[in-house]
């Protein structure tokens, strides 16, 4: 029987469940593994094994392939990540990229001040309400100190002199460093309104509170699109990307009941900001935010005292900005949240081809039968050096049964088996993830068999 979790609702223990099979998944398998585990880990670090990296991968060049190589009228950039302190002074992040910061009177642990309300960290269902109520989540304290802003960004030195002049920040968001290439970008490409500039990148915050595995961590990457655009027209645009966003989501499979847009209040937009949505995700522990798509205004360029010159007019003016802003990391794994299926005891990542890590894995029936494995490498062999369908796993350990749960597990779609039949008339099984019906081709149809069904 197959467990549709998320379609049918879920209750609180079939949440819980989800959450712990696919953290416990992403291990094993090797997708994510805390970072410097070995020296016991550091909190809101993650690394990404080889089914992560090829899992991100996927995710960000599904992105640019839609929101850069898709369209003629956005550009790309990769900028560094340290930039002149002063970027941080004139887009207000120094005062304003801050977050409430309690302690605990009793263990002294730290806790943002938004989360240990409601350890979802959603603003909007939280009231402003006497601390008191609240019990630490450590110690099971029921006093805190006041709240106090802290700063969120990381800070470094350039140079050999740790002083007040070398100090710097890691950008905590990829934005800015498209913003200060503005002028350079639109010289460079003579780009004409409306237009786009998209980067993705690492971002740090020094966020009091991670956790919920890779939703909230310290370091992570960014996909950010700053379209640029006349004032009158921000908010067509700002209804435009809105749809354009989601619209990528359910392109790559993701289930639509478990998305949906919540605007933000006054009280938790961001500095820069004059109206913001996200999109949310129905995450095992209730709706979050997976992206922000938010309406900056004029406000970065004044900020830096930028302008647009139309090159065929003359006319001067500071465009309005609508940003859409994911993490590539949250969008992982809600993608992988909402991929995991248990069928029976067949465990089903039902990722989209195109963000599976593998697209195909070859076996030889069996691995004891010299001819068959030799056949098996010359198909391996002639996948693996097909572009188009990159990368192609091989596997000759176990049963045939062992091997394609094994490949499900991970999301592969298809699986490649070469049999004693293959051997009196070159064809082989292709058997399908989802219907795990088999079919039998050609070995000289595979390649452009494969190809199509990934474009
Ligand atoms: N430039 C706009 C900006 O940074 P944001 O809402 O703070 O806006 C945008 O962040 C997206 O970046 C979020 O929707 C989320 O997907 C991701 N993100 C933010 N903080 C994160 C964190 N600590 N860990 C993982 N992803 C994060």
């Amino acid at each position: 029987m197959s467990t549709d979790l998320f379609e049918k609702g879920r209750s609180e223990k079939q949440a819980s469940f989800v959450f712990d099979k696919v953290v416990a998944l992403a291990k094993r398998r090797g997708f994510v593994y805390p970072s410097s585990e070995l020296y016991g880990g550091l909190s809101g670090f993650w690394d990404f094994g080889p089914l992560g990296v090829e899992l991100k991968n996927n995710l960000k060049a599904a992105w640019w392939g839609r929101v850069v190589h898709g369209r003629e009228d956005t550009v790309g950039l990769d900028s560094a990540i340290i930039y002149n302190p002063k970027v941080w002074e004139a887009s207000g992040h120094t005062k304003n990229f801050a977050d409430p910061l309690v302690e605990c009177k009793k263990c002294h642990s730290r806790f943002r001040e938004d989360a240990l309300k409601d350890p979802i960290g959603r603003l909007d269902s939280v009231e402003p309400s006497n601390l008191d109520k609240f019990t630490c989540p450590n110690c099971g304290g029921k006093e805190f100190t006041e709240p106090k802003m802290f700063n969120l960004m990381f800070k470094t030195y350039v140079g050999p002199v740790e002083s007040e002049e070398g100090l710097a920040y890691l950008r905590p968001e990829t934005a800015q460093g498209i913003f200060i290439n503005f002028e350079n970008i639109v010289k460079t490409n003579r780009l004409k309104l409306p237009f786009g500039i998209a980067q993705i990148g690492k971002a740090f915050r020094n966020e009091i509170t991670t956790g919920n595995f890779i939703f909230r961590s310290r370091e992570f990457e960014q996909a950010e699109l700053e379209w640029f655009c006349l004032p009158k027209e921000a908010d067509k645009w700002f209804k435009y990307w809105q749809k354009e966003r989601v619209d990528w989501y359910l392109t790559l499979g993701m289930q639509k009941n478990n998305l949906k847009f919540r605007e933000h209040e006054d009280k938790e937009r961001a500095h820069y900001a004059v109206t913001a949505f996200d999109i949310e995700h129905q995450f095992p522990w209730g709706w979050g935010e997976l992206e922000g798509i938010a309406n900056r205004s004029d406000y970065d360029l004044k900020a830096h005292g930028l302008k647009y010159k139309d090159e065929e007019t003359g006319e001067e003016l500071v465009p309005f900005v609508i940003e859409p802003s994911v993490g590539i990391e949250r969008s992982a794994f809600a993608f992988l949240l909402d991929a995991y299926h248990e069928d029976g005891d067949r465990v089903v990542l039902r990722l989209h081809p195109k963000l599976a890590p593998y697209k195909v894995a070859v076996f030889p029936l069996v691995a004891n039968k010299p001819e068959l494995v030799k056949k098996a490498r010359e198909v391996y062999s002639l996948l693996a050096t097909s572009h188009s369908i990159l990368p192609v796993a091989w596997d000759d350990r176990g049963n045939i049964g062992k091997r394609y749960f094994a490949q499900d597990e991970i999301g592969t779609p298809w699986c490649v088996t070469v049999d004693y039949q293959t051997l009196e008339d070159k064809t082989v099984t292709v058997r399908d993830r989802d219907t795990t019906k088999q079919e039998r081709l050609k070995i000289e149809d595979l390649a452009s068999h494969f190809s199509s069904l990934l474009t």
